[in-house]
């Protein structure tokens, strides 16, 4: 007898896309629908947490039904509800974590809590499944994490940012160059154009460490720009992004590749918004195709915050035995374990 297929309802609410979609036995997407609220925030040069809350309010039933309509799933077809419980912004957590219970009281679905991380890891099952052991480098507006799995479900944080996120640092060095937010993709496209001409730090920390520190390489970009201008010497924004974005993706693809080798990955996944980073795909692609380990970069569209992710790794989490009670709550510092 074939095994029971898996529907989950998955709910993102935990910055600033109000998200849900439908995956099938967690590597399938049936629905995908993401409404994101970057226009709202962009005259502010970054997410405002009030913001946020209230376009969650308005948007996650629009959200539902239009990824259930696109699903063609009733509600019986519907195995269970997968939620981000953090970490994120609480009162936008707040918005996905209520209507997750709503729904999964009145329509009597279990209910499963996911951790955000966990959910940009497995964007990448939705494209192949996983080899164990692993590596995953997280990078996002607010995480740089490197993570070791030796199965489905079991996270081991070996690395993680002492300060700024590494998504945090190019929107900083974006702002201070008068770009918009969010600033990554537009300090991408310039780096393009550059040349590597400034020496930026990259900070290593001690010499096993799997830690990483973006604020000294930030500091280092705001008082060069501050003292070009006392001296009134022109800087090209272009080689600023491309110095910038060469420190980024040295110290990014290195630890990596040390870890990889280290815990003898199989494979090896990038996940999270930096993901879409061209400068760190091009560096990672050139790195593991020599050691010949397989890499896995989800496409754009999976990079950036969606709730097929939650969806794919609420299925492991429920095929573990997970359920989550009516009391579950918005978790902001929610670990990744
Ligand atoms: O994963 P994500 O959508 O949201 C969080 O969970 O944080 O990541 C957003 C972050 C922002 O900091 C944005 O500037 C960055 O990802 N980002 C990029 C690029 N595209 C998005 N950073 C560098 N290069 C890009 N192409
Ligand atoms: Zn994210």
């Amino acid at each position: 007898m074939s095994k029971k297929d898996i529907y989950m309802l998955g709910i993102e609410t935990s910055c600033d896309e109000t998200a849900a979609a439908v995956v099938k036995n967690g590597t399938e997407i049936v629905s995908n629908v993401v409404a994101s609220q970057i226009e709202s925030h962009k005259r502010f040069g970054g997410v405002v947490p009030e913001i946020a809350s209230r376009h969650h309010v308005e948007q996650i039933t629009v959200v539902l039904e239009e990824a259930l309509e696109k699903s063609n799933c009733a509600w019986d077809d519907i195995d269970a509800i997968a939620v981000t419980e953090g970490p994120g912004l609480v009162g936008a957590l707040l918005i996905g974590v209520n209507a997750a219970k709503a729904l999964a009281f009145a329509k009597g679905k279990p209910l499963v809590g996911v951790h955000h991380i966990a959910g940009h890891i497995y964007a990448n099952r939705l494209e192949r499944e996983f080899e164990f052991p692993l590596i995953a480098l997280i990078v996002s507006g607010g995480h740089t994490e490197l993570v070791y799995m030796k199965e489905h479900g079991i996270y081991e944080v070996i690395g993680q940012t002492r300060d700024d996120a590494a998504g945090e640092a190019y929107d900083k060095v974006a702002r201070m160059l008068k770009l918009p937010y969010p600033g990554g993709p537009q300090i991408d496209r310039l780096a393009a154009k550059g040349q590597e001409s400034i020496d930026f730090p990259r900070a290593w920390l001690e010499d096993d460490s799997y830690d990483f520190s973006f604020s000294g390489l930030k500091s280092a970009v705001i008082n060069t720009i501050h003292n070009a201008k006392q001296r009134g010497v022109e800087l090209s924004p272009e080689d600023i992004a491309a110095s910038f974005q060469a420190s980024v993706v040295e110290v990014l693809t290195t630890k990596t590749v040390r870890a990889a080798k280290e815990y003898g990955a199989k494979q090896v996944i990038v996940a999270g918004g930096v993901a879409a980073n061209s400068g760190l795909r091009q560096s990672l692609e050139r790195e593991f195709a020599q050691l010949d380990v397989p890499l896995l970069i989800p496409p754009l569209s999976l990079c950036t915050d969606n709730a097929a992710m939650i969806a794919a790794a609420g299925t492991i989490s429920f095929e573990k035995g997970k359920r989550s009670g009516m009391d579950l709550n918005a978790n902001p510092g929610l670990e990744l374990i």
